[in-house]
């Protein structure tokens, strides 16, 4: 048996390096993160086996198998950018640094950003009359962009696009991505890409949820279909040094619960920041590079989902309400993971309209609009959107006061 499997893995190759993987954590079957979907439609739910590897050649924690990207982004994307306002100010300071670096004086600074979703950072240049295109393949999405007025094509991103932008357009000054990155499998394919459309003294910055964080929160949610990758330094330096290029710069976020903002160039055009080689010693130290420290998160991974499973049983068992707060993908993996269901949780209230009157991905808990929430508040609050926390509750004062209570299972299992 134990051979069968070794075998059956040996079929998995780093989408980085193309060496074999070595299998991390089964979360079993699983839907789409995003797949919320309408009663009628439960016989036709499409699942996935879940399974992260990890290289140790190119240090990069990846998903074994997932679902063809087409299935994922389309003209139903049920992720609107510009539902949190927090996001929304991050975004507009992460354009006025990136124009402050631009040369205005210079003819016309070009700004493309991949996956620029309904336009949450791109709307700043377009303001400021700066050359821009934003690529961005789900169509409804993208639409909302062009509403207002962003020079939005909706295709997946590759190296063909990229020679396609070439001809057109011409070299770009900073390329730019938020969240996008660890979405696409051909990984070296859109490094070859950005490399293209890049001029020489040009900047590649983009940011995505960081491995560094998933360990010391156990932030296991920030794995689903979407999030092909979890990048860490070590593993995108390890990628860009394979297409000569180099990080210049590295800069935390706090954002999706611990972001890391990567800024590469080509190779000896830019003087490289302090930040890369403190960075990439403290993640030496924690371990990122190797396959035990990933087995310490497995089995706080595994310890979490025996919490929150426990603990929410136990509520329901003494007769209080339980409902979900967000109706985010991240959610998608605990609720299945866990096995959680609408025993356990009434239902989940998001804000965003479309996802609304349907049901969670796999185990079909109700979406509801927060005015449901309001109108029927639960005894307990599960917070599925732990990463805009601080928005939520200031949303959410009326039922915190009247005595509500929050569950959050990040970075533990708890009451707050
Ligand atoms: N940048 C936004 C959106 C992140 S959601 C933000 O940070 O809020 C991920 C986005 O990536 C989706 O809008 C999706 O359609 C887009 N995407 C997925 N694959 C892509 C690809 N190959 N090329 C360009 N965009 C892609
Ligand atoms: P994210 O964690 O992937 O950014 O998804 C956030 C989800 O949470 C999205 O579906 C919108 C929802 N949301 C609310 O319902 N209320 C809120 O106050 C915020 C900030 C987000």
């Amino acid at each position: 048996m134990e051979n069968q499997k070794l075998e059956d893995l040996s079929k998995y190759k780093c989408k980085v390096c193309n060496e074999p993987l070595s299998e991390i954590i089964d979360f079993g079957k699983q839907p789409l993160g995003n797949g919320f979907l309408e009663k009628e439609d439960i016989n036709q739910e499409y699942f996935y086996s879940m399974r992260i590897g990890f290289s140790e050649k190119s240090m990069m924690l990846q998903l074994l198998e997932q679902p063809e990207p087409k299935r994922m982004f389309h003209n139903n994307y049920a992720f609107f950018s510009s539902t949190s306002k927090n996001m929304a100010v991050h975004f507009e300071s992460f354009a006025e640094s990136v124009i402050k670096s631009l040369n205005m004086k210079e003819n016309s600074p070009f700004v493309i950003e991949l996956g620029c979703n309904d336009g949450i950072l791109l709307k700043h240049f377009a303001k400021k009359n700066i050359k821009h295109l934003g690529i961005e393949p789900s169509t409804n999405v993208a639409n909302e962009a062009k509403k207002i007025g962003i020079n939005t094509i909706s295709e997946f991103f590759s190296e063909e696009l990229a020679d396609k932008i070439l001809e057109t357009e011409g070299q770009c000054d900073r390329f730019l991505s938020a969240n996008v990155m660890c979405h696409i499998p051909n990984i070296n394919n859109v490094a070859l890409g950005i490399k293209k459309l890049l001029k020489k003294k040009g900047l590649l910055i983009f940011e995505d949820p960081y491995l560094g964080d998933v360990v010391k929160k156990t932030s296991y949610d920030q794995i689903y279909d979407e999030h092909i990758f979890l990048f860490s330094a070590l593993s995108i330096k390890f990628l860009f040094e394979k297409h000569n290029m180099e990080l210049v710069d590295l800069i935390p976020q706090n954002t999706h619960g611990g972001s890391m903002r990567y800024i590469i160039g080509h190779k000896d055009q830019h003087i490289i920041s302090k930040n890369v080689e403190n960075i990439i010693s403290t993640e030496l130290k924690l371990g990122l590079n190797n396959i035990q420290n990933k087995q310490v998160l497995k089995s706080n991974v595994e310890r979490s989902k025996t919490q929150l499973f426990s603990l929410l049983k136990k509520l329901k068992s003494e007769g209080k309400t339980i409902a979900g707060y967000a109706a985010t993908s991240k959610s998608t993996t605990v609720f299945n993971y866990c096995n959680i269901g609408p025993e356990l949780v009434d239902y989940i209230c998001d804000s965003t309209p479309l996802k609304q009157g349907k049901l969670s991905p796999g185990m079909h808990i109700p979406i509801v609009s927060p005015n449901e929430f309001k109108k029927n508040p639960p005894d307990y609050a599960l917070l599925l959107a732990w990463n805009h926390s601080e928005e939520i509750m200031q949303n959410e004062k009326e039922f915190t006061n009247n005595g509500g209570k929050w569950i959050t299972h990040i970075p533990e299992v708890k009451i707050l």
